[in-house]
């Protein structure tokens, strides 16, 4: 059985986390990842102080595994922070923004803190904060991304770390690569887009069924869906499946830029509809490795099944 330090930090089977996206994870699918081994993270960024609580409580209804939430740096996050950490949420997953004043408080209230890193520069800062896991998310990844592929990211964040723990993301949604990451020195994957195409995903039917279909190259990095939304996070560009909406706006941007909202009201409109050709459809390179909508317990044993297989092959 595949057991890295990982498991032992953060008390979990199998090393997989299921990425915090944003108002995409339920508490459903949280729970089925944390009980079949895995961690489940939930998404913190567009909820309000009193969705998120909701969430959270959902959760411990539904597992008494380990879980954790993910809470965007870049955004404000004070109120809710405060929250997770009085409520004993056993891992904190920060991304976007300088973890160093977080570890403290994180520490004294018991839970363990995860950093999200787009740069080896990065890594070696929140390893001398004292954070207990490096997650090395490359550009290959869906959502908010830096500029370096995966392949090239992982092994040079795990020289950064300087011996502190790291978990590889962007660009897995099976077990080989979840082998190929613990072949890069990660002691783990976390993956996003695979388990958006699970029963328990809270994104659309046509999101999920756009997945199933996409090919790698459909899943296109711009800044488009920021410039829509008016968003600047240090560093950050997005990739989305390629639809209507992107392709309307692809080679436009400084358009965009002068005036978004025709974009936004287009979006909102495909939203109230549930168009998925008309709004953002976020997901990685790793959209072309899904084939199939799978509940996510049963993701979680088959990508470790797959993994072990892989691994002992070589
Ligand atoms: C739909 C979607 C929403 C995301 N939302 C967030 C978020 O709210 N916070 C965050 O730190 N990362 C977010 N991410 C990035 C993931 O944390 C993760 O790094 C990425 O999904 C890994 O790449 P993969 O999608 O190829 O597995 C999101 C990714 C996707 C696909």
């Amino acid at each position: 059985m595949l057991h890295t330090r990982v498991c032992d930090i953060l008390g979990i089977r199998h090393p997989v986390v299921q990425a915090g996206m944003a108002s995409y994870v339920t508490p459903e699918l949280v729970a089925a990842v944390s009980n079949a081994g895995g961690l489940g993270l939930l998404g913190s960024v567009d909820w309000s102080y009193d969705e998120l609580r909701a969430r959270v409580e959902a959760i411990r209804a539904l597992t008494s595994a380990p879980f954790g939430v993910n809470v965007v740096l870049a955004t404000p996050h004070d109120e809710k922070l405060t929250y997770l950490l009085e409520a004993r949420v056993p891992v904190i997953a920060t991304s976007w923004g300088d973890p160093a004043p977080l570890v403290a408080d994180v520490r004294a209230a018991g839970a363990r803190l995860l950093h999200q890193v787009e740069t080896p520069a990065e890594a070696a800062h929140a390893a001398r904060a004292g954070v207990d896991v490096i997650i090395a998310q490359g550009s290959d990844g869906g959502g908010h991304i830096g500029h370096v592929g995966t392949l090239a990211l992982t092994p040079a964040v795990v020289d950064a770390a300087a011996g502190v723990p790291v978990i590889a993301a962007g660009g897995i949604a099976d077990g080989r690569g979840l082998a190929a990451a613990l072949l890069l020195g990660a002691e783990g994957a976390m993956l996003g887009t695979r388990f958006l195409a699970t029963p328990e995903a809270g994104v659309s039917g046509g999101w999920k069924d756009a997945l199933v279909v996409a090919e790698a190259d459909a899943a296109w990095q711009s800044d488009i869906p920021d410039l829509v939304w008016g968003v600047s996070w240090p560093g950050a560009t997005t990739r989305a499946l390629s639809n209507d909406i992107l392709r309307a706006w692809r080679g436009r941007e400084d358009a965009l830029r002068a005036d978004p909202a025709p974009a936004q009201d287009a979006v909102h409109a495909a939203e109230a509809a549930d168009n998925a050709d008309g709004y953002f459809l976020f997901a990685g390179q790793s959209a072309g490795l899904v084939h199939d909508i799978t509940p996510a317990g049963a993701l979680v044993e088959r990508i470790v099944a797959e993994a072990e297989a892989t691994l002992a092959r070589w």
